[in-house]
């Protein structure tokens, strides 16, 4: 198969992966958590694992300044951003960068924002870290256009937790669950509000390659030098190229100040990354843009076709076009599925989403489906829970 075409395989040929989102489940269950993709990887990712296996080349992981080159390449022709190569980190994957992130910026007990509905494990992170946990949600808009996101973050509420003695600013950037690709403007404001209030934002950036053709994708350190005093990014090829198991993120800072701070991080963050992920994630970076393009199309599509399915099968359910990445954030008030609509869809339905309390307390009617597989798995699962309805 080339980069130029990819296609899920069959979903009895998915139903033997070994990875969480095909083992988590009984055999019947249809599938769509879990935040990668079915479709099979760049042909340049698979040849240097293949090239790295072949030559036993499977040793601890050590220099690897292709890596940031890598990155530096793909942010400067996505992006127009010219990355600092020397101020790119490793670590093994996004949620260890931003704990050992987290460990050296504050102390137990400082306060962190997040903006709810946000990926679950913001908060195990903050949980772990010790920190207090503030929460400014996302509220959604009465006017829903076709690809305008519909979910607001009050920015002088924002201002407002800032002022109060805020210490870190945890951005989910492009927003998982809600596909919501921040403006300039709202980063701009956001980096002023954090120097003037001696704030530090970390954001993360794991979905960005996947933003969609008619989106421009911002990363926070390219917006303002402020920004550049303030923010930390931590990101990795693992979401856009579908290589999580692999093991392997960077932690960016473009700032002076910013890098004596990271310079602190413990040299085992490095050395805990995996050598596949690594060089797997620079060639992903450097070579992987026709696969990536292709991707985005299927995904295109498929956000479309959520959309059409819905609007056939189940009109009532609420969705937005998202702006980025895979993921459909289903507002399933008006099915009346009971406290916990997604435990329901799996008992009744046999089809497995995450479910919406586990981004924020308000979500609790809501689904997150995966879309970044088959046509014919999107409609077996808009089916399923067409029958539990
Ligand atoms: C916003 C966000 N950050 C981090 C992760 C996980 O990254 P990692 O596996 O590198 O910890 C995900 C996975 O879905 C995510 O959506």
């Amino acid at each position: 198969m080339s980069d130029s075409h990819v296609q899920a395989p069959s979903l009895a040929k998915l139903l033997t992966h070994h990875s969480e989102k095909w083992r988590g489940f009984d055999r019947d269950v249809l599938p769509l958590p879990v935040a990668e993709m079915d479709y099979p990887i760049a042909e340049p990712i698979r040849a240097v694992l293949q090239e790295m296996v072949a030559q036993s080349d499977l040793g601890y992981l050590g220099s690897v300044p292709e890596l940031a080159a890598g990155f530096a390449h793909f942010a400067a022709e996505r992006w127009s951003w010219s990355v600092d190569t020397s101020q790119v980190k490793v670590a093994s994957d996004v949620g260890v960068a931003v704990v050992e992130v987290l460990r050296v910026i504050t102390q137990p007990g400082d306060k962190i924002l997040i903006n709810s509905p946000v990926y679950q494990n913001f908060y195990n992170w903050i949980n772990e870290t010790r920190l207090e946990k503030i929460d400014v949600p996302f509220t959604r808009s009465a006017i829903e256009g076709e690809l305008n996101n519909p979910w607001q973050l009050d920015l002088d509420a924002v201002e407002e937790i800032y002022a109060s003695g805020l210490r870190v600013h945890l951005l989910c950037s492009p927003h998982n669950p809600l596909g919501r690709v921040y403006s300039k403007d709202e980063l701009v404001r956001i980096a002023q509000m954090a120097k003037r209030y001696n704030v530090l934002v970390v954001s993360d950036e794991i979905h960005a390659p996947l933003t969609f053709a008619e989106q421009q994708f911002f990363p926070f350190l390219a917006v303002s030098e402020t920004a550049r005093e303030v923010g930390i990014t931590v990101t990795a090829a693992s979401k856009g190229w579908n290589i999580a198991g692999l093991k392997c993120a960077i932690i960016v800072s473009q700032g002076d100040e910013m890098k004596a701070k990271l310079d602190q991080l413990p040299a085992a963050v490095h050395f805990r990354a995996s050598i596949l992920g690594a060089f797997a994630s620079a060639t992903a970076f450097a070579e992987g843009g026709t696969w990536l393009d292709t991707v985005m199309k299927e995904l295109d599509h498929n956000r479309f076709l959520v959309r059409d399915l819905l609007r056939e099968k189940l009109p009532m359910v609420r969705y937005h076009i998202p702006q980025n990445s895979y993921l459909a954030w289903l507002d399933l008030t008006a099915l009346n599925l009971g406290e916990n609509p997604s435990a329901t869809l799996l008992e009744k339905g046999r089809v497995a989403f995450n479910a919406g309390h586990t981004y924020g307390a308000q979500s609790s009617q809501y689904v997150r489906l995966n879309f970044a597989t088959s046509p014919e798995i999107l409609n077996e699962a808009v089916l399923r829970i067409a029958s539990t309805v």
